[in-house]
């Protein structure tokens, strides 16, 4: 989603600002701009429709912008087409200024500040809040008194930044409902809507608070509360260099992270398993024993992971879990009982609706959860206890290593304190949950074989995922990766609800990727796939060594993931259809690192 990345006091402000662009390419974007402002309050600036590396084209072209201070913006379009036009930074008089969110109330603001005179350039919301600005300059003397009258008047959810003539080496930042920091290193200020925009100078992090204000200058930061009182805010140290993420040796992010997995996924799992002690290791205060219902809330692939965990934690714990997507979940006035509690899956931890339904459970008086992949995300600042996973940064738009790392920790979770299982049990499920590591990474070796597939799917309309209990998400999340990054027109279904409708797609040709590992329910998939074969669906099953051979010669093509026990299943079958997803992608060409029309972060409704 947008990027905010504000400098104060550097020679090198442009070049730092750019930089900080190229940083927040990953969270997804469909034009960006800069503008620098000069110690005289002279301000400069560019933008371009399409990638970063359009707008630094055109810096190039005119010599760089010079300025010790300055703003930058990724846009993700919303109101307006993704036109030069509309990119930020807008300017109006003597301001500048950039915006992620939504300005509610834009349409009764900008009929005021026209009856006042004033013209528009573009079609966004945003741009009355320039011009907001630049009328507030001329009636307070003090330019932060003027940027909090501006903050007071808008209605809806932003982060936002300004630069103005009229008040030289300053960064103006506010934020409401959308993630914005200030930070500090070297003599300079920052602003920035996410912390991987910072240079490696930006010692210290300071995370704002919804309603703060800020003013940076060069080494500083005035961060005031909503009421205009100078604040205290948690502060944490920068990534320094160290926090840099490349893609090594692989052609995409994603597939870096792919390739991660193994490494993190065993990490997470041993921070909730003593695997010597044979005990886990939860954070004292999650008492699952305690609760008489789970709410499991999540977007995308989150809530996916979410789904996955139901069949563990009412299995495993015999504890009754729901799972929704958040942006349903907060608007349909859900109804709450004694002993609920909620668990928030999220990688950023800043995904709008997420953090919403969070606040709304909260507000119940409901015990919070938050499992996330940011430590100072919002969500881990706001939630009651914090389940962290250590999947490290993810790049990547389409979540891979997060999704894994996720249900690594959920699994634990699951049955953890309900003392529905024995001993004996509870040995045999760490010791499955343990072999998940080694298991992925035998799995990745099957690159080679899903590389001549993704070939012939590259020239698919359509593709089915299908499967049965906690291999059900996993059809889901196969479905997603591959419409998310290849754009190919695909579905997940629960293999016994084909009968049901879904089967009509099925023609001559049509593929359909079967997880099926010898489970159970083994028997319920092979009857779903001979009903697809007899309609004349290409079968590509994704089974363990028994079911693979159970199957001979009812698939077109098998690929044999390494036999692994209930838990670790969907936690390895995931690295089959992510390789699926990827290569696919890859052999149709598409931005696989940042898919069309996607962002990373889903900071807006
Ligand atoms: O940061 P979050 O985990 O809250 O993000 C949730 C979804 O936006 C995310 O999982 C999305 O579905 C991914 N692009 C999936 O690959």
């Amino acid at each position: 989603m947008c990027g905010i990345v504000g400098v104060s006091g550097r020679a090198d402000a442009c070049e730092v600002l750019v930089e900080g662009l190229r940083r927040l390419e990953y969270r997804g974007y469909d034009s960006a701009g800069v503008c620098g402002a000069g110690l005289d309050g002279a301000m400069a600036g560019e933008r371009a429709a399409g990638k970063v590396s359009a707008l630094a084209a055109k810096l190039a072209a005119r010599g760089g912008l010079a300025g010790m201070s300055g703003i930058a913006h990724t846009r993700w379009a919303t109101h307006g087409a993704a036109e030069e036009r509309n990119a930020h930074p807008h300017r109006a008089g003597r301001v500048a200024l950039v915006h992620n969110g939504i300005i509610e109330n834009h349409a009764a603001l900008k009929a005021e500040l026209m009856a006042a005179g004033r013209t528009f350039q573009s079609d966004t919301d945003s741009e009355v809040v320039a011009h907001l600005f630049d009328a507030a300059l001329d009636v307070h003397a003090d330019p932060h008194d003027a940027w909090r009258a501006v903050v007071g008047r808008l209605q809806g959810a932003f982060a936002l930044a300004a630069v103005s003539e009229s008040a030289p080496g300053l960064v103006f930042g506010a934020r409401k409902a959308a993630p914005l920091l200030a930070a500090l290193g070297n003599g300079t200020g920052y602003i920035a809507s996410d912390a991987m925009a910072l240079p490696e100078d930006a010692a210290t992090i300071i995370y704002l608070e919804d309603g703060d204000t800020v003013v940076a200058g060069p080494g500083s930061a005035d961060v005031r509360d909503a009421q205009g009182r100078p604040a205290q805010r948690k502060q944490a140290a920068g990534p320094g260099v160290f926090g840099r993420v490349d893609k090594g040796p692989f052609r995409h992010f994603m597939e870096k992270e792919i390739h991660e997995q193994p490494e993190v996924v065993g990490r997470t799992l041993a921070a909730y398993l003593d695997l010597a002690g044979g005990a886990v290791n939860l954070p004292a205060a999650v008492d699952f024993a305690a609760m008489n219902r789970l709410l499991i809330v999540g977007c995308g692939t989150a809530a996916y992971a979410g789904m996955v965990a139901r069949y563990w934690f009412e299995s495993l714990a015999g504890l009754p879990t729901e799972v929704d997507i958040a942006s349903e979940f907060r608007y349909r006035d859900p109804a709450f009982a004694k002993g609920d509690a909620a668990l928030f899956i999220s990688q950023s931890g800043e995904t709008a609706d997420t953090l919403e339904a969070l606040r709304l459970c909260k507000a119940a008086g409901l015990i919070t959860i938050a499992l996330t992949n940011t430590p100072h995300s919002t969500m881990a600042r706001e939630a009651d206890i914090v389940l962290p996973t250590l999947a490290g940064p993810e790049i990547g738009v389409a979540s891979t290593k997060a999704f894994t790392c996720q249900l690594a920790a959920l699994a634990v979770a699951a049955g953890a304190q309900r003392e529905r299982m024995d001993a004996q049990a509870v040995q045999a499920a760490i010791a499955d949950l343990s072999a998940a590591p080694r298991l992925m990474g035998e799995a990745l070796n099957l690159r080679q074989g899903v590389d001549a597939l993704a070939l012939d799917l590259a020239r698919s309309d359509i593709v089915l995922f299908l499967g049965r209990n906690s291999l059900y998400p996993l059809a889901l999340e196969g479905a997603l990766k591959l419409k998310e990054i290849s754009y190919i027109h695909a579905e997940g279904y629960a293999a016994g609800e084909l009968k049901h409708g879904p089967i009509a797609l099925i023609e001559e040709g049509v593929a359909v990727i079967v997880l099926a590992p010898m489970d159970a329910l083994f028997d319920k998939t092979r009857s779903s796939i001979e009903q697809v074969r007899a309609r004349g669906a290409r079968v590509i099953a994704v089974a363990d060594p028994e079911a693979a051979a159970a199957l001979d010669g009812q698939s077109a093509l098998t690929f044999v993931t390494p036999a692994a026990g209930r838990l670790a299943a969907p936690i390895v079958m995931a690295v089959a259809v992510q390789l699926i997803a990827y290569l696919t992608a890859v052999h149709k060409g598409t931005d696989v690192d940042q898919p069309r029309n996607l962002a990373k972060s889903v900071t807006v409704e």
